[in-house]
């Protein structure tokens, strides 16, 4: 016998039956798929749909527990706690505590930018609670003021027009909460770097200005100018240069101060280098000769062959002498020549501390000391009155001071007949040597 209600009762079931196509929460699922989301039917034991581990039943839904995947807030279990969220600020979006949530016994069970701190979960530094205790990293969030995002973001400014928003400053770029240097931009340590635009960033701290590189052996495809000082991009490829050594950081040292075994390991990349020391031997500058950058520079007195061998750092006015019989740096004409009194070029004496060109001698556009004679003149008193029986002659425009006919320049001055006091022949032979030096050469 069926009453009515039975019967409608049947009818509302094979209708449910219907529209869902298989067993809810709590049913047998022996031979019909569970249909409700997250439920499954147990691979042994009783035959009856449940929820899938990470899942909690709530009623007839299956919601998810803190660290399982899902969509809105909707799909967590805020039964079980009222300050469970979906963190869709953490890829993947999971369910979390929200900001503020207690997190007694799950320290790791924060939303994306908070810790777990005495018992509650709060959003660290760089990150700031939003609407939905979610915490937003400060980069992105309004502000009004600059210090409102530099007070916790270094690096950052307030920006935009109308709703301004917190942004990394020019030569920055946002990698999660914080703003990293690009290539050319300052840094202290690699940190501080965009390695994750440019893996092979590197603080090139060898540089006098450190700034973010590109690493030794880095890609520098467009960026032929951004690899790390002591190395050219060669290639698309970042090289250290001749003179230069890649470090363990990848960085590109001077070989001055690198490890030698023999001199030829220094002097084969930088000159008038050596390989010295007790124990561990270095690259270090041959005796005469400073370190500047990468290379040994001549000192006052030391050889050289044009000014760019000497060390013009330590002596700015360090000069080539190559009017000098023997070639060596010395002090420029009206250079400093304090406790070096010895060091003037060739033609000048050190006068009141400063190099002077001695009577019978003229600065020339080297500040060098050049003989009066030899060099330009307008008249002859230009040139007999320092250089006794001397003379300016050639043609108009290029004249020079010569010695007077019958007399030969030995050095800066005009001597009679022949010079050094040779005999014979050989006065001869110096007499018209010097006739052709002083009218044909
Ligand atoms: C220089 O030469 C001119 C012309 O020969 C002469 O008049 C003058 O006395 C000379 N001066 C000196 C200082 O010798
Ligand atoms: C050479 O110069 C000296 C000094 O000016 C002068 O006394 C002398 O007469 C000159 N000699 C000749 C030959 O001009």
């Amino acid at each position: 016998m069926y009453r009515k209600s039975d019967f409608f009762t049947i009818i509302v079931l094979v209708l449910v039956f219907e529209q869902t196509g298989g067993m809810a929460l709590g049913e047998d699922c022996t031979s019909t798929a569970c249909t409700t989301a997250n439920a499954v039917c147990p691979a042994t034991g009783t035959k009856t749909c449940t929820c899938a581990t990470g899942y909690t039943q709530q009623g007839t839904a299956c919601k998810a527990d803190l660290g399982t995947a899902c969509t809105t807030t909707a799909d967590c279990d805020t039964t079980t706690a009222a300050t469970d969220v979906c963190d869709v600020l953490a890829t993947p979006a999971v369910c979390k505590i929200k900001s503020t949530g207690d997190c007694t016994g799950k320290t790791d069970k924060c939303v994306s930018g908070a810790a777990c701190t005495t018992n509650a979960c709060a959003c660290y530094t760089k990150y700031k609670e939003n609407t939905d205790k979610l915490c937003a990293t400060v980069l992105g969030s309004t502000c009004t003021i600059t210090a409102d995002c530099t007070s916790t973001v270094a690096n950052s400014d307030c920006t935009g027009t109308g709703t301004k928003t917190c942004t990394c400053a020019t030569g920055y770029t946002k990698q999660g909460a914080e703003c990293k240097a690009d290539l050319g931009t300052a840094c202290t340590t690699t940190a501080d770097c965009d390695t994750t635009t440019t893996t092979t960033a590197v603080c090139d701290v060898l540089a006098t200005t450190k700034v973010c590189k590109i690493k030794s052996t880095g890609d520098c495809t467009g960026k032929t100018d951004k690899c790390v000082s002591g190395a050219a991009c060669t290639t698309n490829a970042c090289a250290c240069s001749t003179k230069y050594k890649e470090n363990t950081d990848k960085l590109c040292v001077t070989v001055l101060g690198s490890t030698c075994t023999i001199t030829a390991d220094c002097t084969s990349t930088v000159a008038n280098s050596d390989c010295t020391g007790t124990g561990t031997k270095t690259c270090t500058c041959a005796t005469g000769y400073t370190k500047q950058g990468a290379e040994c520079k001549a000192d006052l007195g030391t050889a050289c062959t044009t000014t760019a061998d000497c060390d013009t750092t330590t002596t700015t006015t360090a000069v080539c002498d190559v009017l000098a019989t023997t070639k060596v740096c010395k002090i420029k004409s009206t250079g400093d020549c304090t406790g070096k009194t010895d060091k003037c070029v060739s033609g000048a004496a050190c006068k009141t501390n400063a190099c002077a060109c001695s009577t019978k001698y003229k600065e020339n556009t080297d500040k060098l000391c050049a003989t009066v004679l030899g060099s330009t003149c307008t008249a002859t008193a230009d040139c007999n009155s320092t250089v006794a029986n001397s003379t300016c002659t050639g043609t108009s425009g290029s004249m020079t001071c010569t010695c007077d006919a019958g007399f030969t320049k030995q050095g800066a001055d005009c001597s009679a007949g022949a010079a050094g006091g040779a005999t014979g022949a050989a006065a001869c032979l110096v007499m018209i040597m010097a006739c052709i030096f002083t009218n044909i050469l």
